[in-house]
């Protein structure tokens, strides 16, 4: 979703925010835009489409030593030149980029603004029109942005230009993730570290409602009566090389090829020094203490948490419900008496989890969010987190992440359910390395995926996914990755349920998918294959290793039952991959799609 970056220092501006709003690209975005500052004043360049369209429209000799970046992901106004950020001030005087949403911008509009010409359709634009507003009623730059912050309803990260002040960035944010970044000679801001690690691996995290002026020598947090805040910078763990396709043509490959490393670095991360599975005391505490678990995620961390519910009631005893975020915030069900909150995001940035999270909390009740990202805003805001070690997710579809979600969250209802004495009859770590193993016996078989793709949805309108047990929580992520990426309409299905309906779209050639891993229900799923093959399916079945039958497209090796997932995933992901390619699509960058959902 929108990004932001800013640059105050020694060289040249313009060059490192478009290097920059590069490396957001990822996020999603529809337009983008930098204003740089030098004696001439402050210039804009924007433009719709990628940043490769806004490096042309960059005067190149233009030089500035100060200026802030965008990327836009559409939510108030069209994708168009216009409404990209930045967005200047009637009076030319500044300067402003936005990420979030603006609730009563129409009411400050009318409240304030009467009068006052808006060049776009933006809820931005009320912001930076109210920062003249009251500087033009005599407040200095930093009194009129802090009055304009106190007014504002919604959601923000803000970086603002003064065309008479060629010396500072002014900064603030509320639920929008945003950062400081530290240099000897130069500051930055940035929406995520990844847009700034190209000058910097020093951060500073800020707080809802601080205000923040960055100089080239000097960054100054203040709360937003004024009071200051020292806070001192922290090392982000991130390597250029993370974030570099390499030789790779996609990130998404890159990712599904991660993923055997990934399971094995979540077992050393979680192992203690006897060898054993841990997880914190405190963490381990609340999930034994408490009486249901509710599960709180979107799209595919919601898919991974289908799964955390099997983990956690078949290891550990506790019964658990899965809730879609943006859902449960606004249709809350009756609560147990003791609940605790697990809230999934690779992100740790989902707009639709954090007002969940939000809400709970208010009702005084614990949160532990399962997340990729260290220092995310749902991170800091639950009482406990668990890291998934993935490493960063750059594709926009999630790959690595899926994985890594199901395979803490099984470490973490192991841990709970030895704590409480269940009987577990398998040695985890062994069972999650045995998985990683079989993860990379499917990646080195892609020939067999891509031809599956070619043979199944080259030409195809439509795809099915069908599968029972945690079979069922596979097929629904399977079928969104393919519709995300391909632009295939596809849906996932418990296998006894297209009966009961959905059948009636099944005609000669359309491709249903079943996945076969979960002995108890695999004559059953075999069956339905058999009534949608009779209407004319073209039926793909992946089966697992001692369960298959001939005809079988794919057999995938044998893993323990529980942890089948991990490894039915990754022939549907690059299934979906190659299907993308053969139509052409933007693999990593899907149309409409943003990498982590700002807003609600
Ligand atoms: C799909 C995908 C999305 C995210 C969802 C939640 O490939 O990536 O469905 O899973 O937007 O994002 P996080 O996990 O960051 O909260």
């Amino acid at each position: 979703m929108c990004g932001i970056v800013g640059y105050n220092g020694a060289f040249d501006a313009k060059e490192i925010l478009l290097k920059g709003l590069e490396k957001l690209e990822y996020r999603g975005y529809d337009s983008a835009g930098i204003a740089v500052h030098n004696e001439e004043g402050v210039t804009v360049f924007k433009e719709k489409g990628r940043i490769a369209d806004l490096r042309k429209a960059v005067d190149e000799d233009v030089e500035a030593a100060i200026g802030i970046g965008h990327t836009r992901w559409a939510t108030h106004g069209v994708p168009n030149r216009l409404n990209a950020h930045p967005h200047t001030s009637a009076s030319g005087r500044f300067t402003l980029v936005h990420n979030g949403v603006i609730e009563n911008y129409h009411l400050l509009q009318k409240a304030y603004l009467k009068g006052i010409p808006m060049q776009s359709d933006t809820d931005t634009e009320v912001i930076v029109q109210l920062v003249d507003l009251f500087s033009r009623e005599g407040l200095s730059t930093v009194e009129a942005f802090r009055k304009t912050l106190s007014l504002l309803h919604g959601s923000y990260a803000l970086a603002l230009l003064d065309n008479e002040d060629s010396e500072t960035i002014y900064v603030a944010k509320n639920k929008s993730p945003l950062l400081v970044g530290v240099g000897e000679t130069f500051n930055v801001v940035a929406s995520d570290a990844m847009a700034m690690l190209q000058v910097t691996d020093q951060f500073i995290e800020l707080h809802d409602k601080e205000v923040v002026i960055v100089r080239k020598d000097r960054v100054q947090i203040t709360t937003l009566d004024g009071r200051v805040i020292e806070r001192a910078p922290y090392t982000a763990e991130l390597d250029m090389s993370d974030i570099e396709k390499g030789t790779y043509p996609h990130y998404m490959l890159k990712e599904m090829d991660e993923q055997p490393t990934v399971v094995r670095k979540i077992i050393q991360a979680y192992e203690n020094e006897a060898g054993e599975l841990t997880i914190d005391a405190d963490i381990e505490q609340a999930l034994t203490e408490a009486d249901r678990l509710y599960i709180i995620a979107a799209g595919t961390s919601y898919h991974a948490g289908l799964i955390g519910k099997q983990y956690f009631e078949k290891m550990a005893g506790i019964p658990v419900e899965v809730h879609i975020s943006s859902e449960f915030g606004y249709n809350m069900p009756l609560l147990s008496k003791k609940p605790l909150f697990i809230f999934i995001s690779q992100s740790g940035e989902t707009a639709d989890s954090r007002q969940v999270l939000v809400k709970i909390k208010e009702m005084g009740h614990k949160a532990l969010t399962v997340t990729n990202v260290q220092g995310s805003t749902l991170s800091r805001e639950s009482d406990y987190t668990l890291l998934l070690h993935a490493g960063p997710e750059i594709a926009v579809a999630s790959t690595k992440a899926y994985v890594a979600q199901i395979a803490v969250l099984a470490v973490a209802a192991y841990v709970t359910g030895k704590a409480a004495g269940k009987a577990i009859d398998f040695d985890l770590k062994t069972e999650l390395a045995i998985a990683a193993n079989a993860i990379q016996t499917v990646i080195d078989s892609k020939d067999v995926m891509e031809q599956i793709a070619e043979d199944y949805l080259k030409i195809a309108r439509n795809a099915f996914f069908i599968g029972r047990n945690v079979d069922f929580c596979v097929a629904l992520e399977g079928a969104l990755k393919l519709k995300e990426i391909s632009y295939i309409q596809a849906e996932g299905f418990a296998g006894g349920e297209l009966k009961h309906g959905t059948i009636a779209l099944i005609e000669d050639g359309t491709p249903v998918f079943a996945l076969v891993t979960q002995e108890a229900v695999a004559l059953n799923i075999r069956g339905n294959v058999k009534e949608v093959v009779a209407r004319g399916a073209n039926a793909c079945i992946i089966a697992m290793e001692g369960m298959e039958e001939e005809g079988d497209r794919l057999v995938i090796p044998n893993v323990h039952p529980l942890l089948t997932p991990l490894v039915s995933v990754v022939p549907l992901q690059l299934i979906s991959y190659y299907a993308a390619l053969h139509r052409r699509c933007d693999v990593d960058k899907p149309r409409n799609l943003a990498k982590s959902v700002t807003v609600e």
